[in-house]
């Protein structure tokens, strides 16, 4: 790890950055503000120099608003020099590549550079989804190459994957770690795996969400709404897919999926596909999940919401949930006063991974009376009410009423196992197990990589511990009964360690 034996040796003092684009010049950027001189070099004629005007513009504009002084900033452009040919790199250190994703001009791009640089240099490559390993396959000196993974925009983005290939030297990876530290980013260290630790970790939160629109579990809105509300979600998965463009994530999707040869935990949704080819892209086409023009959702109807808050509420309440979650309970209490003993009886049923049908099958209850609830996201501020088929209208409208009568925001979602948040965040946990089981990442870099390049409110484990390893298990193995989808099938490190009461950090 940083500050092993051999860093002295590799510190990095001089560097070259290929490719002037959006990731390229911000990698020159936090180079030169760790004190590296750094010269940056691009294909097409101009492109270096035009990047550096940008970090100069940005950085001045920083300058102005008091965020770092004029002087600093006019020592970090003084390092930065842009230059027309590769050949200029000679004495650098450090190479970071950052020219276009695709395989063959990043090999030809090293084995150009290999013959430029000195034999101790390291070359490191920025790409997102390829190996690292066949990027460096047609080198002389793979034990020089690693991948260095950096998400944009890279000043703001303080979170970089160090990623060693077959052939890469242990000191190397040490290297890049330690520079990490001296421009301030978070050094995480991936296996060279399909979409190492980030790309790997944030499969769940898009396709789960789609896998719910795919069943009619609710509109895009409504199930942004109870991610970002119940669950601390900076963003909903429909909001960050337009965001991000479908063509953009659509491909990553597929491309994950098919790297681990079909897993369905990875699987993507046709729902994406259809859309990729409809145009509905996301903020780039003004269209997407949502019309960018009045923000609305463009989405298959939802389900119609009755006028709950004029509704009658239930005469009688029964919450069937464990203790832990007794929340409901008390929630239901407080409005106790305005319940008309002549109202219907209502069943609230708190569900852990079953859906609701499942549930009042298995009670003997009478399933147009049930309701469930999810127990363990959103009690307190944003309550999840599931319905079955079976569920009538009066029920439906009793329970919204009775929720938004004690003051908290209610939204009835269609039946689904684990209603919306159980079943993200139970996947999160699952593939965040799967990635340490594999020795991808190590416990602390993984959940530090979650909330750092994926901005979730809690990385993958430590969620897994905040709920409980057991109940994460329980509520996998529930679904995947229900459904019979290997998709939810839970990792065995997970299962073992919740087994044996132990903690998944
Ligand atoms: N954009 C992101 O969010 C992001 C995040 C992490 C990693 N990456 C990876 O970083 C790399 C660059 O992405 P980007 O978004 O900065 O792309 P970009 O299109 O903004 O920039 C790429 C630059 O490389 C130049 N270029 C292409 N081939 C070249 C060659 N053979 N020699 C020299 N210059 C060449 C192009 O002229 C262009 O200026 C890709 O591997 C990408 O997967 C991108």
């Amino acid at each position: 790890m940083a500050g092993a034996g051999g860093v002295s040796r590799s510190r990095v003092e001089k560097a070259g950055v290929v490719g002037a684009g959006v990731m390229g010049s911000g990698i020159a950027e936090v180079l030169a503000a760790a004190g590296v001189d750094v010269m940056i070099v691009d294909e097409a004629p101009g492109k270096a120099a035009a990047a550096l005007e940008q970090i100069a513009s940005r950085q001045r504009a920083r300058a102005a608003a008091g965020k770092v002084s004029a002087e600093t900033v006019e020592k970090l452009l003084a390092r930065i020099e842009p230059v027309e040919t590769l050949g200029r790199l000679a004495g650098a250190d450090l190479v970071v590549e950052a020219i276009v994703e695709r395989l063959e001009p990043k090999r030809q791009l090293i084995e150009t550079l290999e013959k430029i640089v000195g034999p101790d240099a390291i070359i490191a490559t920025n790409t997102s989804s390829l190996s690292v390993t066949a990027i460096a396959s047609a080198a002389s000196r793979p034990q020089r190459i690693a991948g260095y993974h950096f998400f944009n925009p890279v000043p703001a983005m303080k979170l970089v994957e160090v990623i060693s290939g077959a052939h890469t030297a242990p000191e190397v990876e040490h290297a890049l770690v330690a520079l990490a530290a001296r421009f301030g980013h978070r050094p995480v260290i991936a296996a060279d795996t399909p979409g190492f630790i980030v790309n790997h970790a944030g499969r769940a939160f898009g396709t789960e969400a789609l896998a719910m629109l795919r069943e009619g579990v609710a509109p895009v809105d409504d199930i942004d709404a109870i991610l970002r509300d119940a669950a601390g979600f900076r963003m909903g998965p429909f909001e960050l897919m337009d965001l991000t463009g479908l063509d953009v994530s659509h491909p990553v999707m597929e491309s994950i999926y098919n790297q681990f040869y079909q897993d369905p935990r990875y699987r993507p949704s046709v729902l994406a596909a259809r859309r990729v080819e409809a145009g509905l892209l996301g903020r780039k086409t003004k269209r997407g999940f949502y019309d960018h023009g009045d923000g609305r959702p463009i989405s298959p109807a939802g389900p119609v919401e009755p006028a709950s808050a004029e509704a009658a509420l239930p005469g009688r309440v029964t919450v069937l949930a464990d203790n832990e979650a007794s929340g409901l309970q008390a929630l239901v209490d407080s409005c106790a006063a305005d319940r008309t003993s002549d109202g219907d009886h209502l069943i609230l049923i708190g569900l852990e991974g079953e859906d609701v049908a499942g549930a009042a099958v298995r009670l003997g209850l009478p399933a147009s009376l049930c309701v469930g609830f999810d127990p363990f996201f959103g009690i307190d501020r944003h309550v999840t009410l599931v319905a079955s088929a079976a569920t009538s209208d009066r029920t439906r409208e009793a329970a919204l009423s009775l929720v938004r009568r004690a003051g908290r925001k209610a939204t009835m979602v269609e039946d689904s196992c684990g209603a919306v948040c159980q079943r993200v965040i139970a996947m999160i946990v699952n593939i965040g197990s799967e990635i340490v089981e594999q020795k991808i990442a190590s416990a602390p870099d993984l959940d530090a990589a979650v909330r750092l390049g994926l901005g979730y409110p809690l990385g993958p484990l430590e969620w897994g511990d905040k709920i409980g390893p057991k109940r994460v298990l329980r509520i996998l193995d529930t679904i995947y009964d229900r459904t019979r989808d290997p998709r939810y099938r839970a990792s065995l490190w997970l299962r073992r360690r919740a087994e044996l009461g132990l903690s998944l950090q």
